[in-house]
């Protein structure tokens, strides 16, 4: 993974998903990936209903990931839908950038800090916990640790624009009783706004321990 902090040109405010495309390939058409700039990019574009309804897909038992663009094999930009309560297992990120833009409702970031050497055996140690609000952009790599995403509202669903760099086809997953960890596959609820079936298919989330 390359991260430059060198400055770039600005970028004008994305006005719609097609614009927000437009500025990402631009952005990463060089291997170096600016995280600052790639976060302000996204920050600015302020998200309205009418760019992600296509895309958004709910399933009543477990989060959706929506792919939305492929960014020229560079990254991708995914959506991800959250049912009420409904919350990722604990994961890292396969070595890869990961954007995590709100794009309505509030999630939960909780960050933990790599299991120790006696992996299998410790519970997982809680680094920070952070609300992300409307139009706010985290970010996370591997060096700062593994996180859990979760919509804690029981009441409303919440939904996030992730971009990926570059794609990853799997990370791996950590119960966090205990530390252990387990490969896991990324695949896709829908495609481009289409749902996307198959082998692999139809399990759209990051494992999720509690639940299976
Ligand atoms: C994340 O990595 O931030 C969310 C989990 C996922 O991509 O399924």
């Amino acid at each position: 993974m390359c991260d430059s902090r060198v400055g770039k040109p600005y970028f004008k405010e994305p006005s719609c998903m097609e614009e927000l495309i437009e500025t990402l390939n631009t952005l990463f058409e060089s291997d170096c990936v600016n995280v600052e700039e790639v976060q302000s990019v996204m920050e600015n574009f302020k998200s309205k209903e009418s760019d992600w309804r296509r895309f958004a897909k709910f399933d009543p038992n477990r989060y959706t990931r929506n792919l939305v663009d492929e960014g020229n094999g560079k990254y991708n930009l995914i959506l991800l839908c959250w049912g009420e309560g409904q919350g990722s297992g604990i994961h890292s990120h396969s070595d890869a950038h990961c954007f995590l833009k709100v794009m309505d409702g509030t999630l939960r970031e909780t960050l933990y800090e790599w299991p120790s050497k006696s992996e299998g055996r410790t519970k997982m140690k809680v680094k920070k916990i952070a609300d992300c609000e409307m139009d706010q952009v985290a970010y996370i790599n591997d060096s700062y640790g593994v996180h859990r995403v979760e919509n804690t509202s029981n009441v409303e669903t919440a939904v996030s624009l992730h971009l990926y760099s570059p794609p990853f086809e799997s990370c791996d997953c950590f119960d966090e009783r205990t530390g252990k960890k387990q490969s896991v596959k990324i695949t896709f609820w829908s495609k481009f706004g289409e749902r996307t079936y198959g082998v692999g298919a139809c399990k759209s989330a990051v494992y999720q321990p509690e639940n299976n």
